[in-house]
């Protein structure tokens, strides 16, 4: 009754310019091991159930893209959403799709850009949460302990309780403004969204028709289709009506049965400059810079892209994101780098 829905239709424009519209982060190999983060994603679920069980969900636009970073996927594996209209819509069909299958379906909904330290680990928390949903209805996510106010997750409150492995979520905060941040990193009660949602098809299925009834009742129509020859022309008829939200905004803000499981595998959002820069081996200046004779004085706590073959000259500089990709240049601060996602959709048409 297990099924993965690995979410793979971002565009990662806080990773700009390397992640650009065309390319998204999740076909990148950002970290530099042979393999894009879709690849790695993929190929870590494939320990936890069998390949014909594991959806992609994306955009139209991306489907060339997955066929060539999983050759071995079966076109019905992969659903299209012909707009980008954010995760909630994605997630809806993907709920539907899942109740078309098998109703007592329970679902891993994960994204695709993330880096995870302990596969091992990984893989025994996903089972045991999958055991969990499969007996009670929560809207089950995973935590991590935060280490820096940092303004890009979900904040969870959670209220301890002894002797389980999961704890009810008091309150869900979405991308929190810093000074909330701070105040949530200083109280200790509350965990970061690892954005990695496990559920049984029937409470999520609830909680869209409570929290999100726009989108229940666009999906609902699809019954007749899903899984038939008529799919796709439902959804290609019927996304584009679908509201731009985020299931964190959509549902988890809102509903009362939440639940996370605080867990401790290496994680991290492979979100922004800062995140890849945490996990990259570092120089002993704790730069990130590709091997080679570059001449760095005085600088440090960087990280730095460039072209192959290229040389950094580079004296004091602290702290900062420096990115040659193609026809850009980035010299940014760390600290400010949430505006990056701002600055590459102003910049959109120069892709
Ligand atoms: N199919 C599809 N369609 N996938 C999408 C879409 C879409 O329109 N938009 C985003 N995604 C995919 C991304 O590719 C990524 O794998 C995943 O959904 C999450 O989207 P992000 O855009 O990366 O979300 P976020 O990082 O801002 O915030 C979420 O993740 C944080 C942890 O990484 C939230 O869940 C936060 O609460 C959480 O802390
Ligand atoms: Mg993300």
């Amino acid at each position: 009754h297990n099924y993965v829905f690995i979410m793979a239709g971002g565009v990662g424009s806080r990773f700009w310019p390397q992640s650009r519209q065309a390319c998204p982060k999740q076909f990148i190999d950002i970290l530099g091991v042979g393999k894009s983060l879709l690849q790695l994603t993929y190929e870590r679920f494939l320990k936890v159930c069998p390949q014909e069980n594991i959806f992609v969900v994306t955009s139209t636009e991306y489907h060339g893209l997955i066929l060539e970073h999983l050759p071995e996927i079966e076109e019905k594996n992969i659903l299209c959403e012909p707009c980008r209209n954010n995760t909630a819509p994605g997630i809806a069909y993907a709920t539907f799709k899942a109740l078309a299958l098998d109703p007592d379906a329970c679902m891993v909904i994960a994204p695709s850009d993330h880096f995870i330290l302990n596969e091992a680990q990984f893989v025994k928390d996903i089972n045991e949460s999958l055991e969990i949903v499969a007996k009670q209805d929560i809207l089950l996510t995973l935590g991590i302990t935060p280490t820096r106010p940092d303004t890009g997750y979900g904040y969870i409150n959670f209220e301890k309780t002894p002797g389980s492995k999961i704890c009810k979520v008091l309150r869900f905060t979405e991308k929190p403004v810093l000074e909330k941040a701070k105040e949530f990193l200083a109280d200790g009660n509350y965990v970061w969204n690892a954005g990695i949602f496990i559920w049984n098809v029937n409470t999520i299925m609830r909680a869209f028709e409570q929290y999100s009834k726009e989108l229940y009742d666009i999906f609902k129509e699809g019954i007749p289709y899903y899984n038939t020859s008529g799919e796709q022309d439902f959804i290609n008829t019927h996304y584009k009506n679908t509201p731009k939200i985020s299931i964190d905004y959509a549902i988890m803000e809102k509903a009362d049965n939440v639940s996370t499981m605080p867990v401790d595998f290496g994680w991290s959002d492979l979100g922004t400059w800062a995140s890849l820069y945490q996990v990259m081996e570092k120089n002993p200046a704790n730069n990130v810079i590709p091997a080679g004779e570059h001449q760095l004085e005085d600088t440090a706590d960087c990280i730095i892209q460039l072209p192959k073959d290229k040389l950094a000259v580079i004296r004091g500089l602290k702290d900062y994101i420096v990115i040659d990709n193609k026809n850009v240049l980035l010299i940014y601060p760390k600290s400010l780098e949430q505006e990056i996602k701002k600055i590459a959709e102003q910049l959109k048409e120069n892709e």
